[in-house]
Protein backbone atom coordinates (compact mmCIF):
# COMPACT_ATOMS: atom_id res chain seq x y z
CA UNK A 1 0.00 0.00 0.00
CA UNK A 2 2.97 2.52 0.46
CA UNK A 3 3.92 5.10 -2.08
CA UNK A 4 7.25 7.03 -2.80
CA UNK A 5 7.06 10.46 -2.27
CA UNK A 6 8.40 10.68 -6.00
CA UNK A 7 8.09 14.16 -7.70
CA UNK A 8 5.09 14.88 -5.45
CA UNK A 9 5.63 18.22 -4.40
CA UNK A 10 3.90 20.09 -1.31
CA UNK A 11 2.06 23.20 -2.37
CA UNK A 12 0.52 24.22 0.54
CA UNK A 13 0.74 23.42 4.47
CA UNK A 14 -2.28 21.96 6.18
CA UNK A 15 -2.67 25.67 8.18
CA UNK A 16 -2.44 28.17 5.18
CA UNK A 17 -5.88 27.73 2.90
CA UNK A 18 -7.90 30.53 3.18
CA UNK A 19 -11.53 31.40 0.99
CA UNK A 20 -8.55 33.23 -1.25
CA UNK A 21 -7.64 29.81 -2.47
CA UNK A 22 -10.98 28.29 -3.67
CA UNK A 23 -10.76 27.20 -6.81
CA UNK A 24 -6.97 26.01 -6.47
CA UNK A 25 -5.56 22.58 -7.03
CA UNK A 26 -3.66 21.71 -4.34
CA UNK A 27 -0.85 18.89 -2.21
CA UNK A 28 -0.81 18.79 1.06
CA UNK A 29 1.24 16.31 3.36
CA UNK A 30 0.88 15.50 6.93
CA UNK A 31 -0.17 13.00 9.17
CA UNK A 32 -3.53 11.68 9.79
CA UNK A 33 -5.41 13.52 12.75
CA UNK A 34 -8.91 11.91 12.44
CA UNK A 35 -11.64 10.95 10.69
CA UNK A 36 -15.07 10.59 10.09
CA UNK A 37 -16.57 7.36 7.98
CA UNK A 38 -20.05 8.17 6.63
CA UNK A 39 -19.73 4.82 4.13
CA UNK A 40 -20.29 6.83 1.14
CA UNK A 41 -18.53 9.91 2.12
CA UNK A 42 -15.04 10.43 4.41
CA UNK A 43 -13.71 12.94 6.00
CA UNK A 44 -10.18 13.37 6.90
CA UNK A 45 -8.22 15.97 9.02
CA UNK A 46 -4.67 15.69 7.64
CA UNK A 47 -2.61 18.01 10.34
CA UNK A 48 0.91 18.83 10.21
CA UNK A 49 2.81 21.77 12.29
CA UNK A 50 0.71 24.59 10.85
CA UNK A 51 -2.23 23.31 11.65
CA UNK A 52 -5.10 21.06 9.75
CA UNK A 53 -7.27 20.93 6.76
CA UNK A 54 -10.28 18.59 5.96
CA UNK A 55 -10.24 16.38 2.87
CA UNK A 56 -13.13 14.78 1.91
CA UNK A 57 -13.84 11.75 -0.26
CA UNK A 58 -16.90 10.70 -1.76
CA UNK A 59 -17.84 7.74 -3.17
CA UNK A 60 -19.34 10.20 -6.27
CA UNK A 61 -15.84 11.62 -7.64
CA UNK A 62 -13.67 8.59 -7.30
CA UNK A 63 -14.80 5.56 -5.25
CA UNK A 64 -11.08 3.49 -5.34
CA UNK A 65 -10.10 6.56 -3.31
CA UNK A 66 -12.71 6.44 -0.95
CA UNK A 67 -11.70 2.65 -0.37
CA UNK A 68 -8.02 3.57 -0.08
CA UNK A 69 -8.90 6.51 2.58
CA UNK A 70 -10.90 4.02 3.95
CA UNK A 71 -8.09 2.31 5.01
CA UNK A 72 -6.43 4.94 6.91
CA UNK A 73 -5.65 5.05 10.60
CA UNK A 74 -4.34 7.72 13.15
CA UNK A 75 -0.60 9.00 12.35
CA UNK A 76 -0.64 7.34 9.00
CA UNK A 77 1.81 9.89 6.59
CA UNK A 78 -0.05 11.25 3.44
CA UNK A 79 0.05 13.58 0.84
CA UNK A 80 -3.25 14.52 -1.10
CA UNK A 81 -4.06 16.76 -4.19
CA UNK A 82 -7.51 17.82 -4.67
CA UNK A 83 -9.24 21.26 -5.37
CA UNK A 84 -10.01 23.24 -2.22
CA UNK A 85 -13.41 24.29 -2.16
CA UNK A 86 -15.84 26.58 -0.19
CA UNK A 87 -17.91 24.60 2.61
CA UNK A 88 -21.58 25.23 2.90
CA UNK A 89 -21.87 28.13 5.25
CA UNK A 90 -23.38 25.97 7.91
CA UNK A 91 -19.93 23.43 7.94
CA UNK A 92 -17.54 26.97 8.82
CA UNK A 93 -15.86 25.59 11.54
CA UNK A 94 -14.68 28.68 13.27
CA UNK A 95 -11.96 26.51 15.51
CA UNK A 96 -10.06 25.61 12.52
CA UNK A 97 -8.06 28.31 11.14
CA UNK A 98 -8.90 26.46 7.57
CA UNK A 99 -12.37 25.81 8.66
CA UNK A 100 -14.17 27.56 6.08
CA UNK A 101 -12.59 25.60 3.05
CA UNK A 102 -12.10 21.86 2.38
CA UNK A 103 -10.31 20.03 -0.35
CA UNK A 104 -12.08 17.45 -2.20
CA UNK A 105 -9.19 14.52 -2.71
CA UNK A 106 -8.37 13.82 -6.66
CA UNK A 107 -5.08 11.85 -5.55
CA UNK A 108 -4.02 10.68 -2.59
CA UNK A 109 -0.09 8.60 -2.23
CA UNK A 110 0.45 6.77 1.24
CA UNK A 111 3.74 7.81 2.34
CA UNK A 112 3.71 5.94 5.76
CA UNK A 113 1.30 3.82 7.82
CA UNK A 114 1.48 3.89 11.72
CA UNK A 115 1.02 1.68 14.73
CA UNK A 116 -1.50 2.79 16.69
CA UNK A 117 -0.07 5.22 19.16
CA UNK A 118 -0.32 5.20 23.08
CA UNK A 119 -2.37 7.96 23.51
CA UNK A 120 -4.35 10.02 21.04
CA UNK A 121 -2.66 12.85 19.50
CA UNK A 122 -5.80 15.06 19.13
CA UNK A 123 -7.60 15.18 23.05
CA UNK A 124 -4.26 13.27 25.25
CA UNK A 125 -5.06 12.74 28.20
CA UNK A 126 -2.16 10.72 28.91
CA UNK A 127 -0.23 10.56 32.06
CA UNK A 128 2.71 12.63 31.41
CA UNK A 129 5.41 9.94 32.37
CA UNK A 130 3.59 7.91 29.26
CA UNK A 131 3.75 11.13 26.61
CA UNK A 132 7.51 11.33 27.67
CA UNK A 133 7.94 7.60 26.97
CA UNK A 134 6.37 8.36 24.41
CA UNK A 135 7.83 11.98 23.71
CA UNK A 136 8.35 12.36 19.97
CA UNK A 137 4.54 11.72 19.79
CA UNK A 138 4.10 14.25 22.33
CA UNK A 139 5.70 16.72 20.72
CA UNK A 140 3.09 16.49 17.80
CA UNK A 141 0.52 17.70 19.78
CA UNK A 142 -0.66 20.99 18.87
CA UNK A 143 0.12 22.45 22.08
CA UNK A 144 3.64 21.67 22.25
CA UNK A 145 4.51 22.73 18.69
CA UNK A 146 3.32 26.06 19.56
CA UNK A 147 5.44 26.13 22.60
CA UNK A 148 8.36 24.95 20.38
CA UNK A 149 7.54 27.59 17.99
CA UNK A 150 7.43 30.42 20.90
CA UNK A 151 10.89 29.40 21.81
CA UNK A 152 12.40 28.89 18.54
CA UNK A 153 11.13 32.64 17.65
CA UNK A 154 11.93 34.14 22.06
CA UNK A 155 15.59 32.68 21.20
CA UNK A 156 15.85 34.55 17.38
CA UNK A 157 14.86 37.95 19.20
CA UNK A 158 17.25 37.49 21.79
CA UNK A 159 19.89 36.85 19.06
CA UNK A 160 18.66 39.96 16.86
CA UNK A 161 18.58 42.22 19.94
CA UNK A 162 21.94 41.30 21.30
CA UNK A 163 23.36 41.45 17.77
CA UNK A 164 21.95 45.25 17.15
CA UNK A 165 23.78 45.87 20.50
CA UNK A 166 27.31 44.35 19.65
CA UNK A 167 27.24 41.36 21.16
CA UNK A 168 29.35 38.60 20.08
CA UNK A 169 27.85 34.55 20.38
CA UNK A 170 31.00 32.92 21.51
CA UNK A 171 30.08 29.49 22.93
CA UNK A 172 32.42 27.90 25.36
CA UNK A 173 33.22 24.16 26.45
CA UNK A 174 30.57 21.83 27.74
CA UNK A 175 33.63 19.58 29.29
CA UNK A 176 35.02 21.72 31.63
CA UNK A 177 36.08 22.20 34.89
CA UNK A 178 33.75 22.91 38.13
CA UNK A 179 31.88 25.90 38.08
CA UNK A 180 30.67 27.68 41.21
CA UNK A 181 26.82 27.93 41.04
CA UNK A 182 26.58 26.24 44.39
CA UNK A 183 24.98 23.20 42.91
CA UNK A 184 26.59 19.70 42.45
CA UNK A 185 28.42 18.88 39.31
CA UNK A 186 27.97 16.59 36.59
CA UNK A 187 31.13 14.67 36.48
CA UNK A 188 32.45 12.63 32.68
CA UNK A 189 35.51 10.46 33.25
CA UNK A 190 38.41 11.11 31.54
CA UNK A 191 39.53 7.93 29.79
CA UNK A 192 43.08 9.16 28.53
CA UNK A 193 43.84 10.58 32.20
CA UNK A 194 42.51 8.29 34.04
CA UNK A 195 40.66 9.00 37.94
CA UNK A 196 40.24 12.69 36.53
CA UNK A 197 37.39 13.95 35.97
CA UNK A 198 35.73 16.57 33.77
CA UNK A 199 32.61 18.92 35.24
CA UNK A 200 29.95 19.21 33.07
CA UNK A 201 29.38 23.47 33.49
CA UNK A 202 26.60 24.83 35.91
CA UNK A 203 27.27 28.01 33.88
CA UNK A 204 29.58 29.44 31.76
CA UNK A 205 30.47 32.23 34.26
CA UNK A 206 34.51 32.18 34.33
CA UNK A 207 34.76 31.34 30.63
CA UNK A 208 32.16 34.55 29.72
CA UNK A 209 34.44 36.55 32.53
CA UNK A 210 37.61 35.62 30.84
CA UNK A 211 36.12 36.94 27.74
CA UNK A 212 35.83 40.14 29.30
CA UNK A 213 39.67 40.11 30.06
CA UNK A 214 40.66 38.84 26.12
CA UNK A 215 38.49 42.13 25.44
CA UNK A 216 35.92 41.00 23.73
CA UNK A 217 33.26 43.37 25.67
CA UNK A 218 29.97 42.35 24.86
CA UNK A 219 29.29 38.37 24.75
CA UNK A 220 26.66 36.25 24.67
CA UNK A 221 25.68 32.83 24.39
CA UNK A 222 22.67 30.32 24.08
CA UNK A 223 23.96 28.41 26.85
CA UNK A 224 23.03 25.06 28.35
CA UNK A 225 23.44 24.31 32.03
CA UNK A 226 24.12 21.63 33.99
CA UNK A 227 23.30 21.31 38.13
CA UNK A 228 22.30 17.86 39.78
CA UNK A 229 20.33 19.37 42.29
CA UNK A 230 16.38 18.34 43.19
CA UNK A 231 14.14 18.74 40.57
CA UNK A 232 10.84 21.40 40.76
CA UNK A 233 8.14 22.34 37.72
CA UNK A 234 10.50 25.06 37.76
CA UNK A 235 14.20 23.46 37.52
CA UNK A 236 15.67 20.91 35.15
CA UNK A 237 19.15 19.41 35.74
CA UNK A 238 19.70 20.91 32.04
CA UNK A 239 18.57 23.78 31.26
CA UNK A 240 19.43 26.54 28.90
CA UNK A 241 20.27 30.24 29.70
CA UNK A 242 20.84 33.44 27.43
CA UNK A 243 24.33 33.93 28.90
CA UNK A 244 25.47 37.71 29.05
CA UNK A 245 28.52 39.65 30.00
CA UNK A 246 29.86 43.36 29.26
CA UNK A 247 32.39 45.25 30.08
CA UNK A 248 33.31 48.71 31.69
CA UNK A 249 29.44 48.60 33.38
CA UNK A 250 27.36 49.20 36.24
CA UNK A 251 24.34 47.66 37.11
CA UNK A 252 22.51 50.34 35.04
CA UNK A 253 24.43 49.33 32.11
CA UNK A 254 22.95 45.90 32.20
CA UNK A 255 19.61 47.60 33.35
CA UNK A 256 19.33 49.47 31.00
CA UNK A 257 20.24 46.64 28.32
CA UNK A 258 18.17 43.76 29.32
CA UNK A 259 14.99 45.87 29.69
CA UNK A 260 14.46 45.96 26.28
CA UNK A 261 15.43 42.61 25.20
CA UNK A 262 12.45 41.74 28.05
CA UNK A 263 10.16 44.18 25.78
CA UNK A 264 10.74 42.34 22.64
CA UNK A 265 9.94 38.98 24.45
CA UNK A 266 6.64 40.68 25.44
CA UNK A 267 6.18 41.83 21.49
CA UNK A 268 7.23 38.47 20.19
CA UNK A 269 4.60 36.08 22.19
CA UNK A 270 1.94 39.20 21.56
CA UNK A 271 1.55 40.47 24.92
CA UNK A 272 1.45 43.96 25.91
CA UNK A 273 4.81 45.30 26.94
CA UNK A 274 5.96 46.52 30.91
CA UNK A 275 7.02 50.35 31.16
CA UNK A 276 10.33 51.19 31.25
CA UNK A 277 12.46 51.25 33.24
CA UNK A 278 11.36 47.96 35.90
CA UNK A 279 11.04 49.44 39.06
CA UNK A 280 13.92 48.73 41.47
CA UNK A 281 13.73 47.14 44.66
CA UNK A 282 16.56 46.30 47.47
CA UNK A 283 16.36 43.09 49.01
CA UNK A 284 16.15 44.04 52.33
CA UNK A 285 12.75 45.84 51.23
CA UNK A 286 11.59 42.87 49.01
CA UNK A 287 11.99 40.35 52.22
CA UNK A 288 10.50 43.07 54.57
CA UNK A 289 7.26 44.17 52.28
CA UNK A 290 6.72 40.74 50.95
CA UNK A 291 8.96 38.23 52.38
CA UNK A 292 10.29 37.06 49.32
CA UNK A 293 13.39 37.61 47.17
CA UNK A 294 11.03 37.13 44.47
CA UNK A 295 8.03 39.32 45.45
CA UNK A 296 4.82 38.42 43.03
CA UNK A 297 3.31 42.13 43.06
CA UNK A 298 0.37 41.03 41.16
CA UNK A 299 -1.33 41.70 44.45
CA UNK A 300 -1.00 43.73 47.25
CA UNK A 301 -1.10 42.16 51.04
CA UNK A 302 2.08 43.86 52.06
CA UNK A 303 3.57 42.46 55.70
CA UNK A 304 2.80 44.99 58.48
CA UNK A 305 5.52 45.26 61.05
CA UNK A 306 4.11 44.60 64.57
CA UNK A 307 7.21 44.93 66.39
CA UNK A 308 6.31 48.03 68.29
CA UNK A 309 3.04 46.19 69.48
CA UNK A 310 4.56 44.07 70.51
CA UNK A 311 7.75 44.54 72.33
CA UNK A 312 6.12 45.58 75.72
CA UNK A 313 6.09 42.16 76.57
CA UNK A 314 2.40 41.12 77.13
CA UNK A 315 2.56 38.40 75.00
CA UNK A 316 6.26 36.36 75.86
CA UNK A 317 6.68 34.70 72.83
CA UNK A 318 6.93 38.10 70.46
CA UNK A 319 8.58 39.87 73.20
CA UNK A 320 11.21 37.20 73.66
CA UNK A 321 11.85 37.17 69.55
CA UNK A 322 12.29 40.99 69.36
CA UNK A 323 14.78 41.10 72.39
CA UNK A 324 16.53 38.96 70.56
CA UNK A 325 16.62 40.83 67.49
CA UNK A 326 13.72 39.17 65.77
CA UNK A 327 10.66 40.37 63.76
CA UNK A 328 7.20 39.96 64.38
CA UNK A 329 5.18 40.33 61.04
CA UNK A 330 1.44 40.76 59.90
CA UNK A 331 -0.51 39.95 56.99
CA UNK A 332 -3.64 41.64 56.37
CA UNK A 333 -6.39 39.62 55.06
CA UNK A 334 -9.79 40.80 53.62
CA UNK A 335 -12.50 38.78 54.34
CA UNK A 336 -10.93 36.19 56.58
CA UNK A 337 -12.61 36.93 60.18
CA UNK A 338 -15.25 34.30 58.66
CA UNK A 339 -12.85 31.57 57.74
CA UNK A 340 -13.56 28.18 59.15
CA UNK A 341 -11.47 26.71 62.18
CA UNK A 342 -9.88 23.89 59.33
CA UNK A 343 -8.97 26.96 57.19
CA UNK A 344 -6.79 28.52 59.67
CA UNK A 345 -5.28 25.12 60.61
CA UNK A 346 -4.21 24.97 56.61
CA UNK A 347 -3.10 28.09 56.75
CA UNK A 348 -1.08 27.42 60.29
CA UNK A 349 0.18 24.02 58.82
CA UNK A 350 1.12 25.99 55.48
CA UNK A 351 3.44 28.47 57.57
CA UNK A 352 5.45 25.61 59.72
CA UNK A 353 6.35 24.21 57.11
CA UNK A 354 8.22 27.03 55.73
CA UNK A 355 9.99 27.36 59.33
CA UNK A 356 7.51 29.10 61.06
CA UNK A 357 7.34 28.41 65.04
CA UNK A 358 3.04 28.91 64.63
CA UNK A 359 0.64 31.76 63.65
CA UNK A 360 -1.24 33.52 65.95
CA UNK A 361 -4.01 35.31 63.98
CA UNK A 362 -6.90 38.17 65.05
CA UNK A 363 -10.36 37.59 63.89
CA UNK A 364 -11.50 41.35 64.00
CA UNK A 365 -15.22 41.50 64.24
CA UNK A 366 -18.02 44.38 64.93
CA UNK A 367 -17.82 44.81 68.73
CA UNK A 368 -15.07 42.71 70.40
CA UNK A 369 -12.59 41.10 68.16
CA UNK A 370 -11.79 37.42 68.53
CA UNK A 371 -8.20 36.11 69.01
CA UNK A 372 -6.44 33.56 71.05
CA UNK A 373 -3.81 36.47 72.31
CA UNK A 374 -6.75 38.77 73.89
CA UNK A 375 -6.10 37.18 77.10
CA UNK A 376 -1.98 37.92 76.58
CA UNK A 377 -2.79 41.26 75.40
CA UNK A 378 -6.14 42.48 76.52
CA UNK A 379 -8.45 43.99 74.08
CA UNK A 380 -6.64 47.18 73.80
CA UNK A 381 -3.75 45.34 73.17
CA UNK A 382 -5.66 43.80 70.31
CA UNK A 383 -7.06 46.79 69.23
CA UNK A 384 -3.38 48.64 68.75
CA UNK A 385 -2.95 45.83 66.47
CA UNK A 386 -5.94 46.38 64.33
CA UNK A 387 -5.07 49.93 64.43
CA UNK A 388 -1.42 49.16 63.37
CA UNK A 389 -2.92 47.05 60.54
CA UNK A 390 -5.38 49.40 59.05
CA UNK A 391 -7.76 46.27 60.00
CA UNK A 392 -11.97 46.87 59.61
CA UNK A 393 -14.66 44.13 60.81
CA UNK A 394 -14.52 40.71 58.52
CA UNK A 395 -11.02 41.12 58.27
CA UNK A 396 -8.19 38.98 60.20
CA UNK A 397 -4.63 39.59 60.69
CA UNK A 398 -1.98 36.65 60.56
CA UNK A 399 0.81 37.25 62.52
CA UNK A 400 4.56 35.47 62.69
CA UNK A 401 7.29 36.35 65.17
CA UNK A 402 10.48 34.71 65.30
CA UNK A 403 14.34 35.26 63.49
CA UNK A 404 13.97 37.99 60.77
CA UNK A 405 14.64 35.96 57.88
CA UNK A 406 12.68 33.07 59.19
CA UNK A 407 9.66 35.27 59.44
CA UNK A 408 10.09 36.94 56.36
CA UNK A 409 10.19 33.92 54.25
CA UNK A 410 6.89 31.78 56.27
CA UNK A 411 4.66 35.02 56.26
CA UNK A 412 6.10 35.04 52.29
CA UNK A 413 4.92 32.06 51.65
CA UNK A 414 1.58 32.52 53.90
CA UNK A 415 0.84 35.49 51.48
CA UNK A 416 1.39 33.38 48.16
CA UNK A 417 -0.52 30.47 49.76
CA UNK A 418 -3.80 32.66 50.15
CA UNK A 419 -2.61 34.83 46.49
CA UNK A 420 -3.69 31.55 45.13
CA UNK A 421 -6.51 30.07 47.53
CA UNK A 422 -8.55 33.49 47.32
CA UNK A 423 -7.78 33.94 43.59
CA UNK A 424 -6.10 37.24 44.84
CA UNK A 425 -4.15 37.05 41.42
CA UNK A 426 -5.13 38.75 38.24
CA UNK A 427 -3.27 36.40 35.61
CA UNK A 428 -3.76 38.77 33.24
CA UNK A 429 -1.29 41.38 34.96
CA UNK A 430 2.40 41.38 34.41
CA UNK A 431 5.00 42.84 37.02
CA UNK A 432 8.43 42.79 36.55
CA UNK A 433 11.30 44.55 39.01
CA UNK A 434 14.99 44.50 39.72
CA UNK A 435 15.93 43.06 43.12
CA UNK A 436 19.35 45.12 43.92
CA UNK A 437 21.65 45.45 46.33
CA UNK A 438 21.85 41.40 47.69
CA UNK A 439 23.77 40.29 50.67
CA UNK A 440 27.00 39.44 49.27
CA UNK A 441 27.18 36.17 52.09
CA UNK A 442 24.96 33.87 53.41
CA UNK A 443 24.70 31.81 56.62
CA UNK A 444 23.86 28.24 56.09
CA UNK A 445 23.62 26.67 60.16
CA UNK A 446 23.81 23.19 58.92
CA UNK A 447 27.61 23.46 58.49
CA UNK A 448 28.20 27.11 60.18
CA UNK A 449 29.63 28.25 57.10
CA UNK A 450 28.97 31.57 55.10
CA UNK A 451 28.32 31.22 51.51
CA UNK A 452 28.55 33.58 48.21
CA UNK A 453 24.64 34.22 48.20
CA UNK A 454 25.36 34.18 44.01
CA UNK A 455 28.46 33.41 43.56
CA UNK A 456 31.65 34.02 44.61
CA UNK A 457 32.92 36.17 41.36
CA UNK A 458 30.22 38.65 42.32
CA UNK A 459 31.57 42.19 43.77
CA UNK A 460 30.70 43.69 47.12
CA UNK A 461 29.45 46.96 46.76
CA UNK A 462 32.21 49.59 46.81
CA UNK A 463 31.37 50.77 50.71
CA UNK A 464 31.32 47.17 51.70
CA UNK A 465 34.93 45.82 50.72
CA UNK A 466 36.24 46.52 53.83
CA UNK A 467 33.83 44.18 56.09
CA UNK A 468 35.26 41.28 54.06
CA UNK A 469 37.41 40.69 56.84
CA UNK A 470 35.11 42.00 59.63
CA UNK A 471 33.21 40.01 62.15
CA UNK A 472 29.75 39.83 60.27
CA UNK A 473 29.43 39.12 56.51
CA UNK A 474 25.96 39.05 57.04
CA UNK A 475 26.29 43.36 56.40
CA UNK A 476 27.92 42.94 52.97
CA UNK A 477 26.12 43.73 50.03
CA UNK A 478 27.02 42.74 46.20
CA UNK A 479 26.69 44.39 43.63
CA UNK A 480 24.23 41.48 42.87
CA UNK A 481 20.55 41.95 41.16
CA UNK A 482 17.84 39.98 39.49
CA UNK A 483 15.10 40.06 37.22
CA UNK A 484 11.63 39.11 38.70
CA UNK A 485 8.46 38.68 36.70
CA UNK A 486 5.07 37.57 38.53
CA UNK A 487 7.21 36.16 41.49
CA UNK A 488 9.38 34.10 38.91
CA UNK A 489 13.14 34.71 38.98
CA UNK A 490 13.66 35.39 35.51
CA UNK A 491 17.74 36.08 35.56
CA UNK A 492 20.52 37.03 37.90
CA UNK A 493 23.70 38.62 37.64
CA UNK A 494 25.83 41.21 38.95
CA UNK A 495 29.24 43.29 38.56
CA UNK A 496 32.33 40.96 38.93
CA UNK A 497 35.33 41.13 41.18
CA UNK A 498 37.93 42.16 38.36
CA UNK A 499 41.03 42.60 41.13
CA UNK A 500 43.10 39.40 41.66
CA UNK A 501 43.75 41.15 45.54
CA UNK A 502 39.89 41.38 46.04
CA UNK A 503 38.86 38.31 44.26
CA UNK A 504 41.85 36.85 47.02
CA UNK A 505 39.95 38.62 50.41
CA UNK A 506 36.61 37.43 48.81
CA UNK A 507 38.03 33.71 48.76
CA UNK A 508 39.51 33.75 51.83
CA UNK A 509 36.14 35.22 53.57
CA UNK A 510 34.80 32.62 52.28
CA UNK A 511 37.21 30.02 53.81
CA UNK A 512 38.53 29.00 51.10
CA UNK A 513 42.29 28.43 51.64
CA UNK A 514 44.95 30.12 49.48
CA UNK A 515 45.94 26.30 47.81
CA UNK A 516 42.23 25.35 47.42
CA UNK A 517 41.48 28.20 45.65
CA UNK A 518 44.82 27.98 43.61
CA UNK A 519 43.82 24.71 42.50
CA UNK A 520 40.06 25.25 41.80
CA UNK A 521 40.18 28.54 40.13
CA UNK A 522 44.03 29.63 39.39
CA UNK A 523 43.94 29.92 35.65
CA UNK A 524 41.15 32.58 36.31
CA UNK A 525 43.52 33.91 39.34
CA UNK A 526 46.02 34.48 36.79
CA UNK A 527 43.92 35.77 34.42
CA UNK A 528 42.82 38.30 36.64
CA UNK A 529 45.85 40.02 37.15
CA UNK A 530 46.77 40.82 33.28
CA UNK A 531 44.86 43.38 32.78
CA UNK A 532 41.28 42.93 33.58
CA UNK A 533 38.60 45.20 32.51
CA UNK A 534 35.98 46.08 34.94
CA UNK A 535 32.81 44.14 33.99
CA UNK A 536 29.29 42.36 34.67
CA UNK A 537 26.66 40.34 33.31
CA UNK A 538 23.75 38.36 33.55
CA UNK A 539 22.23 35.36 32.70
CA UNK A 540 18.23 34.65 32.00
CA UNK A 541 16.74 31.39 32.16
CA UNK A 542 15.33 30.92 28.72
CA UNK A 543 12.82 27.74 29.48
CA UNK A 544 11.96 29.97 32.37
CA UNK A 545 10.83 32.58 29.95
CA UNK A 546 9.16 30.82 27.31
CA UNK A 547 7.55 28.45 30.22
CA UNK A 548 5.52 31.85 31.21
CA UNK A 549 4.78 33.20 27.87
CA UNK A 550 3.47 29.88 27.19
CA UNK A 551 1.76 29.63 30.45
CA UNK A 552 3.47 26.17 30.58
CA UNK A 553 2.65 24.81 33.93
CA UNK A 554 6.29 22.81 33.33
CA UNK A 555 9.62 23.79 32.48
CA UNK A 556 8.97 19.84 30.70
CA UNK A 557 6.69 21.30 28.23
CA UNK A 558 8.62 23.87 26.67
CA UNK A 559 11.63 21.68 26.64
CA UNK A 560 11.83 19.10 23.39
CA UNK A 561 13.49 16.47 25.88
CA UNK A 562 12.90 16.62 29.36
CA UNK A 563 14.08 14.75 32.71
CA UNK A 564 11.31 13.82 34.70
CA UNK A 565 11.99 14.65 39.20
CA UNK A 566 14.26 11.48 39.36
CA UNK A 567 16.48 12.99 36.58
CA UNK A 568 16.24 10.33 34.36
CA UNK A 569 15.00 10.43 31.00
CA UNK A 570 11.66 8.38 30.58
CA UNK A 571 12.35 7.71 26.43
CA UNK A 572 15.82 6.95 26.10
CA UNK A 573 15.60 5.25 29.58
CA UNK A 574 18.66 7.34 30.74
CA UNK A 575 20.78 7.38 32.82
CA UNK A 576 21.52 3.80 31.93
CA UNK A 577 24.10 1.13 32.75
CA UNK A 578 27.78 0.48 30.72
CA UNK A 579 29.97 -2.30 29.83
CA UNK A 580 32.47 -3.25 31.94
CA UNK A 581 34.72 -3.07 29.13
CA UNK A 582 33.71 1.21 28.91
CA UNK A 583 34.35 1.34 33.01
CA UNK A 584 37.35 -0.74 32.78
CA UNK A 585 38.65 1.42 29.80
CA UNK A 586 37.81 4.52 32.07
CA UNK A 587 39.78 2.82 35.49
CA UNK A 588 36.18 3.10 37.39
CA UNK A 589 34.84 0.54 39.03
CA UNK A 590 31.06 0.70 39.82
CA UNK A 591 29.95 0.04 43.87
CA UNK A 592 26.37 0.18 43.01
P1 LIG B 1 21.79 31.76 38.25
O1 LIG B 1 22.27 30.54 38.94
O2 LIG B 1 20.94 32.72 39.03
O3 LIG B 1 22.98 32.63 37.71
O4 LIG B 1 20.99 31.33 36.95
C1 LIG B 1 20.43 32.29 36.09
C2 LIG B 1 19.03 31.91 35.69
O5 LIG B 1 19.00 30.59 35.15
C3 LIG B 1 17.74 29.99 35.45
N1 LIG B 1 18.00 28.72 36.16
C4 LIG B 1 17.35 27.56 35.90
N2 LIG B 1 16.39 27.27 35.02
C5 LIG B 1 15.97 26.00 34.96
N3 LIG B 1 16.44 25.00 35.74
C6 LIG B 1 17.41 25.24 36.65
N4 LIG B 1 17.90 24.23 37.39
C7 LIG B 1 17.91 26.58 36.77
N5 LIG B 1 18.85 27.17 37.53
C8 LIG B 1 18.89 28.46 37.15
C9 LIG B 1 16.97 30.94 36.30
C10 LIG B 1 18.05 31.83 36.86
O6 LIG B 1 17.57 33.10 37.16
N6 LIG B 1 26.35 32.60 36.25
C11 LIG B 1 25.19 33.21 36.91
C12 LIG B 1 24.68 34.37 36.12
C13 LIG B 1 25.52 35.61 36.21
O7 LIG B 1 25.98 35.95 37.33
O8 LIG B 1 25.69 36.26 35.16
C14 LIG B 1 24.09 32.17 37.01
O9 LIG B 1 24.12 31.10 36.45
O10 LIG B 1 16.08 31.68 35.49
Amino acid sequence: MLDHLGQTKRTHNCGELRRENVGQSVTIMGWVNSYRDHGSVLFLHLRDREGITQIVFDEKDNAGLLALAQQMRSEYVIAVTGKCILRDEKNFNPNMTTGEIEIVAEEMKVLNDSQTPPFEIDNCRASEDLRLKYRYLDLRRPEMQQNFKLRHRLALAARRVLDDQGFYEIETPILTKSTPEGARDYLVPSRTSPGKFFALPQSPQLFKQLLMISGYERYFQIARCFRDEDLRADRQPEFTQIDIEMSFVQPDDVFNMIEPLIVEFFKVAGVEPPATPFPRMPYVDAMNRFGSDKPDLRFGMEFIDLNAQFESGAFPVFAEVIKKGGAVKGLLVPGAAAWSRKQYDEIIEHARRYGAGGLAYIQVLEGESKSALTKFLGADGIESVIQAAGAKPGDAILMIGGKWDVTCNALGQVRLEIGRRENLIDENENRLLWVVDFPMFEYHEEDGRWYAMHHPFTSPIDEDINKLEGDNLGEVRAKAYDLVFNGNELGGGSIRIHRSDVQARMFKALGLHEEEAREKFGFFLDALSFGTPPHGGIALGLDRIVMLFAKAKSLRDVIAFPKVASGSDLMTDSPSTVTPEQLAELKIKSLA
